[in-house]
């Protein structure tokens, strides 16, 4: 669909790069030509990371930054930039998660997601977005948010990260405006259930619940991480130059299902909407 050279010539800056759907990603990136730059707070997996697009052909560096401090953020995009040559498009996708009862969490657990999510997004938008405008040179930001918060319904159980995911969808829009004036794109992707070891470890409380949820979706299937890579490269090419601001849902249907008052009726055996077609007849 793509062509190999699509990302050819560009450096992208991925938070969370080293795991997940930032490491898939980071590869398929990496496999059109770009440039990568991953961060996170572990070394091992970014390291390994590099290591894969290293041995698949493509260039590969990263820092290791806690999102949530400012001044490590700078640091580490002056690394990214020196290790690329000038970075020119920024992923935000580290993200910080957990299930719980709402009253049963501190101040602290809720700053601390907000703190991943939210400030760091902001952090790495402005730490890029400040030099961009300085070397008037333009650039691309992508954030990962989720279903729960483009649909504008949040989610109990994860009260801290419908918060945060909401509060990068705002900004994600309202630099999509302000910042057009310097060639800067914001756009973002909203996915559903992608299985990831991180959002599993956290977000599935059992392997029952995980056969539930794929029963309940739609398509009856979770998400292929490629599936959302080629999604992602889509918006970042020039070919989307006129996409801005925009969040792009990518979930077989699974919010809508939800939102939909007789989708239920899905789990309708055939025999009952035979019985009722029959009797509508009489
Ligand atoms: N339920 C309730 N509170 C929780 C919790 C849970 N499952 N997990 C952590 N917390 C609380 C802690 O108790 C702590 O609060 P306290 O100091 O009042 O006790 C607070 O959250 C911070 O936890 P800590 O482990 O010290 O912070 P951290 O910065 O190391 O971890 C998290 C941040 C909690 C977001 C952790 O899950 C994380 O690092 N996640 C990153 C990866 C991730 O979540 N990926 C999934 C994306 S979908």
């Amino acid at each position: 669909m793509f062509e190999k050279n699509l990302l050819a010539g560009r450096a992208i800056l991925i938070t969370g790069g080293g795991t997940g759907l930032g490491r898939s990603m980071a590869l398929r990136f990496a496999e059109l030509g770009a440039k990568l730059h991953l961060a996170g707070r572990r070394e091992a997996p970014l390291q390994e990371t590099c290591e894969a697009i290293r041995a698949a052909g493509g260039a590969g560096s990263y820092s290791c930054c806690d999102v949530r401090d400012f001044a490590a953020v700078e640091r580490m995009v002056e690394e990214a930039e020196q290790a690329t040559g000038g970075v020119d498009t920024l992923v935000n996708n580290a993200a910080g998660n957990f299930i719980a009862r709402t009253e049963k969490i501190s101040p602290n657990a809720f700053n601390a997601v907000v703190g991943i999510v939210l400030n760091g997004t902001f952090h790495a938008t402005l730490a890029l977005g400040r030099k961009w405008i300085a070397a008037g040179r333009g650039g691309n930001v992508l954030s990962i948010v989720t279903t729960y918060a483009s649909s504008g319904a949040g989610s109990g159980y994860v009260v801290p990260s419908a918060c945060a995911k909401a509060g990068v969808l705002a900004l994600t829009r309202s630099l999509a405006v302000e910042w057009a004036r310097y060639h800067i794109r914001l756009n973002a992707i909203a996915p559903g259930p992608f299985p990831t070891e991180g959002a599993w470890s956290r977000l599935m409380p059992s392997a029952d619940y995980e056969e539930r949820a794929k029963n309940h979706h739609p398509m009856k299937r979770f998400g292929r991480h490629e599936e959302l890579t080629n999604l992602a490269a889509y918006l970042l090419a020039p070919l989307a130059e006129y996409v801005n601001g925009e969040c792009v849902v990518i979930d077989g249907g699974l919010w809508l299902r939800g939102a939909g008052e007789f989708n239920n009726l899905s789990e309708l055996p055939d025999e009952v909407w035979r019985q009722m077609e029959e009797a509508r007849k009489k």
